[in-house]
């Protein structure tokens, strides 16, 4: 094997000839390799096909990252297959999902990342207790160890490596409604009429696949949406964005332009035969764009005109695993199976007709059976499985450069591979409206961060079943602390839009959206703090705290940004629960209407903090401070903000800096921001308040006012307001 030193501590281990994956930014042509026969930390074993890492852990060892994973915060205990695969059933003894984010952290030891695009799996202590064992089924790939004991240091060096994550536009950060489906102008129409009548502010609603015709990729139902133009308009007018799926299936349909010009042109997916190949997607019968061929990323990137013209910059790829209902010759195998069946007398071969029918779908085989020309050459899908959902992520982007070149996007796909965060990001897929599946939602979003994909969510009140109106609010609630705030829910299953159950829990979800709203300069601040700090957005205690080491088995609390700690109750039936407040004081703010300050310095330790269903307890850190903004707003771009409410928490000195740009383009590249440093500091009678602009700015911000609430740790509040 070969060996290169990049970066700080970074040391890459080349095995073989890896396929080129676009993981790595960095360049690696310049990288001076020299030969070894030693990998720290690991032992290793190979044959012709497979190789195998293994590493000694010991009771204390905790592993974290894996990305869109399930199982706990720590992975160990599990095995985790990284294998893109469209599984809708997220139970906890899954090994895969949508994604594959082979980047891990060994607490107080190393990280590690394995840039492979195939399978690799992790085998974490679970058929071993002191065994942590990785599969690469090849001995083609790139291991890269970061040599660090620092956390923090290894997400910063990984993502150096990746790369940036993607920033949205603004308004992303606004609460987006979603559901299978709105299925036509009339009902989102009416949808967006409901919010502004009840004022509950909302961004965004979504287009699931029933707003085109047939399911046809990149058509517009002409039936269902009469004048898109005017529609575009009017909700436009109203302040709504507007998000299409789109989907990489292609109907195979005489007469069809996407179908015909990619059929013409080759861009197809092909089998064995060198024929385009043939899978059953919503749209029946389809073919799938081969991503991986530059060329055919052009032609596919272009087709965003139909929507870029329209004004819409916002969008959800799916199904891009790919995921395949089945093949349409499997199927026949067999059905004619079960016919030969139908004279004899059936018992227990029922329950392999049963389970016969579901393995159908998304089967391991049919990946063998399709194949991509790459500029490196021809690769089946199963060679290079997890990157399909990247490299249509890449195509759509690509487009957006030549088609928007100045406009953010809103692009949220379901499959990724490593270093997707960079151009886009991801959701968490078809959870369930399960309690379980909000602690689900909330390791992921921790872990997600860790692996650069600071902004994404899951689907607010679970997609799949029927909610109950308080799941839905207590989910809404961790909402409010989620980067991606939609709301989502599948076919046939109970709504879940704010006004979908009562008057009362109604009011109650305003309430909770309002909050959101209010907490936006906070939130869009910190978040791009973070990014040009390169460390987590939303982040596990344990990247701030290494008290007692309880912070490390803090999996239901997280940090948001620097100052602000959630602990959402995610239990039904409760009126409170235990939070752990690690090293300092905290002041707990107890959310019904965000205008009221139900305030209380809490010490460090243990505590049962009360939370009825109306409340989200939230926790400022001492000596920190956070911003919101008061003002009623319908959507984020309303109005420009021109008054800030900072409160804060100071016993000796905090610091804030606020962040504003247009919210809209990439001039924040140029310079194009004012950036405000807040400083409170205690004296001997009260506080000096400090507001600092960055003079280097190009930016004018609307700020007109700084209205300060501060807290002593004895509850006492003093307030100042400082004019610009
Ligand atoms: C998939 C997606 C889901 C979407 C549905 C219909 O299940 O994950 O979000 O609503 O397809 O398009």
């Amino acid at each position: 094997m070969l060996k290169a030193n990049l970066l700080n501590f970074t040391t890459l281990y080349r095995f073989g000839t890896p396929f080129e994956t676009d993981a790595v930014t960095l360049d690696k042509k310049s990288l001076n390799f020299t030969e070894t026969e030693q990998l720290p930390f690991f032992s290793f074993e190979k044959n012709d096909t497979i190789f195998t890492l293994k590493f000694q852990l010991n009771e204390e060892d905790r592993i974290y990252g894996l990305g869109q994973t399930l199982g706990g915060l720590n992975k160990r205990g599990k095995r985790y297959k990284l294998y893109a695969t469209d599984d809708p059933l997220h139970t906890p003894e899954k090994e895969s999902l949508y994604g594959s984010h082979p980047f891990l952290i060994v607490n107080n030891k190393f990280g590690l990342f394995i840039d492979y695009p195939s399978e690799i799996i992790f085998d974490i202590g679970f058929t071993k207790h002191d065994i942590m064992e990785i599969t690469i089924p090849s001995n083609n790939f790139d291991l890269y160890i970061f040599n660090s004991q620092n956390n923090i240091e290894i997400i910063k060096e990984y993502l150096k490596l990746t790369g940036t994550p993607y920033i949205p536009p603004k308004w992303a950060f606004g609460y987006q409604q979603c559901r299978w489906s709105y299925p036509d102008a009339k009902t989102i129409k009416e949808v967006a009429e409901n919010f502004r009548k009840k004022e509950i502010p909302c961004d965004a609603i979504y287009m699931d696949i029933d707003y085109m015709k047939d399911f046809k990729v990149f058509t517009i139902d002409e039936n269902k949406f009469p004048d898109f133009d005017k529609f575009m308009k009017e909700m436009k007018e109203k302040g709504f964005k507007l998000v299409p799926i789109v989907d990489p299936g292609v109907k195979i349909e005489k007469g069809y332009d996407v179908y015909e010009e990619g059929k013409e042109k080759g861009y197809f997916c092909k089998d064995k035969d060198g024929k385009d190949f043939v899978a059953t997607v919503w749209p029946g019968f389809t073919h799938f764009p081969d991503f991986l061929n530059p060329e055919v990323r052009k032609w596919w990137g272009r087709k965003y005109k139909l929507f870029t013209d329209l004004g819409i910059y916002s969008f959800w790829n799916d199904m891009n695993e790919p995921s395949i209902f089945f093949v349409p010759d499997a199927l026949k195998k067999y059905l004619k199976e079960i016919n030969e069946m139908l004279n004899k007398e059936i018992g227990l071969e029922f329950f392999g007709i049963k389970d016969g029918i579901n393995a159908l779908s998304n089967k391991r085989e049919y990946y063998s059976e399709f194949y991509h020309n790459t500029p490196y050459g021809k690769f089946s899908n199963e060679e290079l499985h997890n990157l399909y959902g990247y490299y249509m992520a890449k195509a759509t982007v690509e487009g957006f450069n030549e088609l928007i070149p100045d406009k953010r996007y809103l692009l949220l796909s379901r499959s990724s591979y490593a270093g997707h965060h960079r151009i886009a990001t991801i959701w968490m897929g078809d959870n369930m409206s399960w309690w379980e599946h909000m602690l689900v939602n909330i390791r992921m979003l921790l872990s997600l961060n860790m692996a650069g994909f600071f902004y994404t969510g899951a689907d607010i009140g679970g997609f799949g079943s029927n909610a109950s109106p308080e799941l839905v609010i207590r989910w809404m609630q961790l909402g409010v602390f989620s980067p991606l705030y939609r709301n989502h829910s599948a076919l046939g299953t109970r709504h879940q839009e704010p006004w979908a159950f009562d008057e009362n829990i109604e009011n109650i979800m305003k309430k909770i959206i309002e909050f959101r709203y209010a907490l936006i300069p906070y939130l869009y601040s910190e978040f791009f703090n973070s990014i040009e700090e390169l460390t987590p957005f939303i982040s596990p205690l344990f990247l701030h705290y290494n008290d007692d080491e309880t912070s490390f088995e803090i999996e239901d609390q997280f940090m948001v940004g620097k100052s602000l700690m959630a602990a959402p109750i995610i239990q039904p039936n409760a009126k409170g629960r235990f939070v752990y407040l690690p090293e300092n004081k905290w002041l707990y703010w107890k959310v019904s209407d965000f205008k009221e300050r139900n305030v209380e310095v809490l010490n460090p330790g243990t505590h049962y903090i009360k939370a009825g269903l109306n409340e989200i307890p939230v926790f400022i850190k001492e000596n920190s401070l956070i911003v919101l903004n008061e003002e009623k707003l319908n959507y984020v771009d309303e109005k420009a903000t021109e008054e800030i409410i900072v409160i804060g928490f100071v016993t000796d000195k905090a610091e804030f800096i606020y962040f504003e740009d247009d919210g809209e383009s990439f001039a924040f590249k140029e310079g194009n921001y004012a950036k405000i440093k807040i400083t409170v500091i205690k004296n001997k009678n009260g506080y000096d308040f400090e507001v600092e602009k960055d003079e280097s700015e190009k930016f004018e911000t609307s700020l007109k006012r700084i209205k300060f609430e501060i807290y002593n740790e004895n509850n006492e509040k003093v307030v100042f307001t400082l004019s610009l």
